[in-house]
């Protein structure tokens, strides 16, 4: 049994071989291969851009075997474990499929398609030979100026909860089951809750309302056996998370039973008093707050001095190095990474399959949220002439959002993929009906609608807060204002990790689709444009009427520009309507400002699947979760 192994290996192990256990360095930080072996380190990660040369899942493959070797000639050999930020889809990679960002999947409702998500996701990721995702992220993003919104799938604590399915299908039956990789509940705890939405900001509310609103995911993801939780870089009420023995040691270990292994966020120690760089004091708190494993500490060399030092000098229990080394262990066993330590190299041809990339697709149509359809502009006919703008429609960096192949996402052809107006083309009666201008020059009276495809370019954490206006660039408004000119219907696709301001254009619009950000597969957009499949997706955020209305969020009094759960769909004469929005209900519900539907063309506005009832269907339940230590 694990547990025996944990201990025959425990007894046998120096302290410096523990401490080398707890840390966890940056591939690109790590000053000397060498250093692996001879600070005996237990793991090491990707940070957001930290890729081999050339990016090819080969490269990766070799770069973990190589870091692997170095691991086992350590007298005691014990392997290292590898992580990676993939957190939609093993989105480092070029050539890797990359599904939507938690947001869009919060949309769908579907806890079993994030499973198969999942599932796909550790293929891919095992086929680079890595071991452990920092995913899903259960934030409850309470406020759309954080710059980490589009990580959230919803504003209430029943969504990220539901989605825990995406831990079943990572971790799979087993942790050793081929295929498997362990996942990361993260940020513990209160990330999405900063006041004014700062990124690693302070989180102000009782204990009551923490664990109303924050504790529910986490408590879904212990239940469901996660591995590894990491520590939020906010602060509760003034007191830094990384330090907070309360929630970590008593509630997160203690009162959840979690009994996987605890790890910091980037450097997260080294920021504990404010400052950059480590003070012994700051490893002290961390690891007596329960931190079992350090996310980069930058100098490495320094912080196995300190904890050393810590630790003879009685301030650190050596009862707490044991009990993080347990945990750290006890998840190698289970991954048979002592039998397995070498990438398993039949997974490698899953890296951007086209099983998986079907799986994208079909995630980013069930994340499609309708939010106006003025007159049936949509869907729009196979046969009609299409004029297309807007620097999102031909973008697959654009599209796919931050953590894309580097941390901040990028734009143009980062990775293999179809845009939004490639994936049009393919569908339209043939492809020289869609004629397609970034800015919207050449758009005339002569189209029979026109189709913007705008909103936000890719930032990840730290970037993303946006403080001031929420609205559309001037690029995206100057392109507007060309199509509208022509006098052609205007369907805007807005691209986004978040709901923008958009209340007082709207009325110029007579349809809008939230896409999200989806991700490789832009054709999931055209096949609810053209109505392949009808629109199914609900808002997993309210939809602000202004920013000034920030936080908002179901059931606090205000009045929204679309309520939480808003979503509309083709109407039932639609022939090609979802089964999954069944029976559609006669009557039109008209929400915020969008207008009473007139004597549509063809389709008329009615509500995607019947009312929100803030219920989600969960996934297959787990089959062998494991039993608590
Ligand atoms: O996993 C991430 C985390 O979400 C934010 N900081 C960096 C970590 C590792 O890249």
């Amino acid at each position: 049994p694990v547990d025996d192994r944990v201990e025959d290996l425990l007894a046998r192990m120096t302290l410096d071989d523990k401490i080398g256990q707890m840390t966890q360095v940056d591939r690109g930080a790590l000053e000397d291969q060498s250093d692996l072996a001879a600070y005996r380190i237990g793991s090491v990660l990707s940070g957001g851009g930290s890729a081999p040369t050339p990016n090819t899942p080969q490269a990766w493959a070799e770069m973990y075997d190589s870091f692997q070797r170095a691991a086992l000639s350590t007298p005691l050999g014990i392997p290292l474990i590898y992580g990676v930020d993939a957190v939609h889809g093993h989105n480092n990679v070029r050539g890797a499929t990359v599904f939507p960002h938690n947001i869009g999947l919060g949309a769908t409702r579907d806890p079993e398609l994030v499973e198969r998500i999942g599932r796909a996701t550790a293929e891919e990721v095992a086929g680079t030979g890595i071991d452990w995702t920092f995913a899903p992220c259960l934030c409850v993003a309470r406020d759309d100026r954080w710059g980490r919104t589009y990580e959230s799938y919803g504003e209430k604590p029943e969504l990220p909860g539901a989605m825990t399915t995406l831990i079943d299908g990572l971790q799979g039956p087993s942790l050793d089951a081929p295929g498997s990789i362990l996942a990361t509940a993260k940020h513990y705890l209160g990330d999405g809750g900063t006041t004014g939405g700062v990124d690693q900001g302070n989180t102000e509310l009782s204990e009551a309302e923490l664990r109303e609103i924050h504790l529910p995911p986490f408590r879904a993801a212990v239940e469901r056996g996660v591995g590894s939780v990491m520590v939020s870089y906010s602060s509760w009420n003034g007191v830094r998370m990384h330090g907070h023995r309360h929630l970590i040691t008593d509630v997160l270990k203690g009162e959840l039973g979690f009994t996987g292994f605890v790890v910091s966020d980037w450097a997260g120690v080294d920021q504990l008093d404010g400052r950059e760089g480590f003070t012994a004091a700051e490893v002290r708190d961390a690891v007596n707050a329960g931190i079992d494993m350090v996310m980069v500490p930058y100098d490495y060399r320094r912080f196995t001095e300190l904890l050393r030092g810590e630790v003879r000098a009685g301030r650190i229990p050596m009862e707490r190095v044991d009990d993080a080394n347990r945990r750290i262990l006890a998840k190698k066993f289970e991954l048979g990474l002592f039998e397995n330590p070498y990438t398993d190299r039949s997974y490698t041809a899953t890296i951007g399959s086209d099983a998986h990339r079907r799986l994208a697709r079909e995630a980013v149509r069930k994340s499609q949220v309708l939010l106006k359809n003025s007159g049936g502009v949509l869907p729009l006919d196979k046969s009609a002439k299409v004029f297309v703008a807007g620097k999102n429609a031909d973008d697959i960096g654009h599209q796919s959002g931050g953590w894309t192949i580097t941390w901040q996402g990028g734009s143009g052809d980062i990775t293999p993929g179809t845009t939004v107006v490639e994936g049009m083309r393919s569908l339209a009666s043939d492809p020289s009906r869609v004629t397609y201008d970034r800015y919207g020059d050449g758009v005339d009276g002569s189209y029979d609608v026109a189709v913007a495809v705008v909103g936000e370019t890719p930032y990840a954490e730290m970037e993303g807060d946006r403080r001031g206006s929420m609205g559309l660039d001037r690029e995206d408004l100057a392109t507007l204002e060309r199509l509208r000119a022509s006098g052609v219907p205007v369907v805007v696709v807005l691209v986004s990790g978040r709901p923008l301001d958009i209340a007082e254009r709207l009325d110029g619009w007579d349809a809008l689709l939230a896409a999200w950000l989806p991700g490789t597969e832009g054709a999931g957009v055209a096949d609810v444009l053209y109505g392949d499949h009808a629109p199914t997706g609900k808002l997993p955020m309210t939809w602000m009427r202004s920013v000034s209305q920030q936080p908002v969020n179901d059931g606090d009094g205000k009045t929204p520009l679309f309520p939480f759960g808003h979503g509309l769909t083709y109407s039932a004469d639609h022939r090609t309507a979802d089964r999954r929005t069944g029976s559609f209900r006669a009557e039109v519900t008209v929400h915020g400002n969008v207008p009473a539907p007139s004597e549509g063309r063809r389709a008329a506005p009615v509500p995607a699947d019947g009312p929100e009832t803030g219920s989600v269907r969960s996934g297959t339940p787990r089959p062998s979760a494991p039993a608590a230590r």
